[in-house]
């Protein structure tokens, strides 16, 4: 019998601005989720990540399954009304249709899913990234499963160095999911030259050559499929196994120490680096850093362990005030070149408004 593993995450309200949840809220959502009886799922899990809620399911419905994620829109619908009813800030903001129609994908929330066949131990990783978007696991999950100065396994595992197989979306195509295939690690280079375009080629899942198991899975969608315009960054979640067949928890996790640059901060504008935190940080310097949080857990005949703040280590403090340094640094130079997102990118309308008047007052000089 096979296990779906389900990770769903919206920002539904928070405290003080884009800042984190408050208990109620979670509470909330934990309350209506154990109240369905309806053995719609095996156990679940929630967690917050800056100002997102992260519900992670286990059950045997398979991905992409109505029933688990009209239980998680239901929730997030019953949240919003706490948060309206606490005063909370941005209550509903990631619910972006009035009803539910079959599937939480296109409709706001972040979705990760795998289904697989557990193993007698299941351990995995669950990541949870604010103020970023899904391209953000573009360097770490190709340093991962393609770079052995990153992980080791590639060459001391026998599994590990049979490769991987990438599935990566163009994210600009409004069309329809446009896919592409590529092997580590013979098409190396050419997965190099689609990731290093992290706002528009993002990876999307990736196998085990060995195995044909699927390794990881991101919360990657197309960018315009909702109302047709630029909504801006969604917060991405990421699913990693580890050991066995996979890369060792400690070697998904070491190209975190990177610190490197991603898309998002103040008004999912510009440009951070992503800080690597404990379970339950807040979100503060300039609506930022941008974050990530993981848990590292098992599941077991689809009942999940405790989990294990695997950032909330003496080692990451020595990241986090690394990242906090270059964090600096680019804030240094305010809204100029790089510290700021290309026009396209730009998450708010204001400035294409402003554009746009600017624009009719150029001349041409004669
Ligand atoms: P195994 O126990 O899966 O062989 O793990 C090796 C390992 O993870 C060392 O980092
Ligand atoms: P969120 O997408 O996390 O709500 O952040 C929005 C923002 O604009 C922060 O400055
Ligand atoms: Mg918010
Ligand atoms: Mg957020």
């Amino acid at each position: 019998m096979k296990t779906t593993l389900s990770i769903i995450k919206a920002d539904i309200g928070s405290i003080g601005g884009h800042i984190k949840p408050g208990y109620k809220l979670l509470e909330s959502i934990r309350e209506f989720i154990s109240k369905k009886k309806q053995k719609l799922f095996d156990d679940f899990y929630v967690s917050h990540t800056g100002d997102d809620i992260a519900i992670l399911f286990s059950h045997q419905k398979g991905t992409g399954s109505s029933d688990i994620h009209k239980l998680a829109w239901d929730a997030f619908m019953a949240g919003t009304a706490v948060a309206k009813k606490q005063g909370l800030y941005g209550a509903g903001q990631d619910l972006l249709k009035d009803a539910f129609s079959g599937n939480i994908k296109g409709m706001g929330p972040a979705v990760a899913e795998m289904e697989i066949e557990e193993r007698p131990s299941e351990p995995f990783l669950c990541f949870a990234a604010d103020k970023t978007d899904p391209g953000a696991y573009n360097l770490p999950l190709y340093l991962t499963f393609t770079d052995p100065m990153f992980n080791p396994g590639l060459m001391l595992s026998p599994a590990c160095s049979e490769g991987f197989k990438f599935n990566i979306m163009d994210v600009a195509n409004t069309e329809g999911d446009r896919m592409i295939e590529l092997l580590a690690p013979e098409n190396l280079y050419d997965i190099a030259a689609l990731l290093r375009d992290n706002e528009r080629f993002v990876i999307e899942s990736i196998y085990s050559r060995s195995s044909g198991e699927i390794a990881a899975v991101v919360s990657t969608t197309r960018l315009h499929n909702i109302a047709g315009k630029y909504t801006g960054k969604d917060d991405p979640v990421c699913l990693v196994r580890v050991q066995g067949n996979f890369p060792a928890t400690g070697e998904v996790l070491s190209p975190y120490s990177i610190g490197h640059y991603v898309a998002g901060f103040m008004r999912g504008s510009h440009i951070g680096p992503l800080m690597p935190v404990k379970i339950n940080s807040p979100i503060s310097y300039f609506d930022g850093p941008p974050v990530v949080t993981c848990h590292a857990l098992c599941v077991h005949e689809r009942k999940f362990t405790e989990s294990a703040d695997v950032f909330d280590h003496p080692f990451w403090d020595y990241i986090r005030t690394k990242v906090s340094r270059k964090a600096v640094e680019i804030r240094e130079q305010g809204f100029f070149g790089a510290a700021m997102l290309p026009y396209s990118e730009l998450e708010y309308g204001g400035i294409v408004e402003k554009m746009e008047k600017l624009d009719k007052l150029f001349k041409i000089r004669k």
